[in-house]
């Protein structure tokens, strides 16, 4: 798999992880198997673990206990991904077909959740109750976030406060987990966790704010999933909350909004946005995270690690997939 240039110092650590997101349990029914194998081969920028080892490598965690907390991260990542593409109605993710493109959604349900178990144990084998915890509070928000938006959030303009407290739960609040895990390994000083979970929690809503551009503006098959699929669930994200407050209305965008969606006003509204100066706007305020981002590292001495997470917050804001 290729390798994010920064990710160069802990190369042999995500190597490691692969091998051990990709181990099977005995018994293991072939269909799950096959799913991993699926999910983990077509791809996947494995931003999180690399996450958890810089923290690791960073803070001076012990590298082998650092690699069940990466390995449990990234897979409970992965199965939010089922999950998702499975409400989402999504049929393509890393350039490939998804789960519920082939199954049922009660199968595609139960292999979620067999990755969801995976992955808590992957993290207990960390023997770090504190991680454990925040591991489970952590899907606790990401879940609590879903049903919220997809009680609340359909065919309505939020406010960017709850814009935000979206974004946080259905990403940052995992990339922030990632990001202090390599800390909490390391028994550091309580700021130093601070530090590393805003830093965290920054670049996860940057990240998300950027995943809602690239909905608008990306090339489908660099990207690995479908644009457009916000809108088409009447999900209003940034690009749109901007374009609305600074042209007021778009006959497209009204019709999704009280009407659904349709293939045609999807189209539309997605070109109307694409090309307005709200992705520009957006982009900003993405960037403005990564300044906060990058400010939460200050305190740390220099080193090859902190380059590397310098540099993994502006690839943040100007990656195409
Ligand atoms: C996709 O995450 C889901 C979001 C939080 C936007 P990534 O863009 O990190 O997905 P992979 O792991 O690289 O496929
Ligand atoms: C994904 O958000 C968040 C979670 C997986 C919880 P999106 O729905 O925007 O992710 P993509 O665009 O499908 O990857
Ligand atoms: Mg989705
Ligand atoms: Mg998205």
């Amino acid at each position: 798999m290729s390798s994010l240039p920064f990710f160069h110092p802990i190369q042999d650590d995500l190597q490691r992880a692969e091998g051990l997101l990709q181990e099977s349990a005995p018994d293991q029914h072939p269909a799950i198997t096959g799913a991993v194998e699926l999910l983990l081969g077509s791809g996947g920028k494995r931003l999180r673990p690399a996450l958890v080892f810089l923290s690791a490598r960073l803070c001076g965690a012990d590298p082998d206990v650092a690699l069940f907390a990466a390995a449990g991260v990234e897979m409970l990542h992965t199965a939010t991904l089922v999950h998702d593409d499975l409400i989402d109605g999504s049929l393509m993710r890393r350039g490939a077909e998804t789960l519920n493109a082939r199954w049922s959604p009660a199968a595609t349900v139960l292999t979620g959740d067999y990755l969801f178990a995976r992955a808590a144990y992957l993290v207990a084998q960390t023997a770090n109750v504190r991680l454990v915890q925040r591991f489970a509070e952590t899907l606790m928000v990401i879940c609590n976030g879903e049903i919220r938006q997809m009680f609340d959030g359909r065919g309505k303009v939020p406010t960017f406060q709850e814009y935000e407290q979206r974004i946080y739960a259905k990403t940052a609040s995992l990339i922030a987990l990632a990001a202090e895990s390599g800390a909490i390994l390391a028994h550091a000083a309580e700021e130093t966790i601070a530090a590393m979970r805003t830093y965290g929690e920054q670049l996860g809503l940057a990240f998300q704010v950027v995943d809602d551009i690239l909905d608008f503006v990306a090339d489908e098959q660099t990207l690995g999933k479908p644009v457009g699929s916000d809108l088409r669930q009447g999900l209003v994200t940034l690009p749109v909350l901007l374009f609305l407050e600074q042209s007021g209305d778009h006959p497209a965008l009204r019709q999704i909004l009280t009407s659904g969606s349709s293939d045609l006003t999807v189209r539309e509204a997605v070109q109307a946005v694409a090309a307005s100066p709200a992705i520009d706007r957006s982009l900003q305020v993405a960037r403005n995270y990564i300044r906060e981002a990058k400010e939460a590292l200050r305190p740390f001495p220099s080193s090859e690690y902190k380059t590397a997470l310098l540099d993994l917050a502006d690839f943040i804001v100007r990656r195409r997939f």
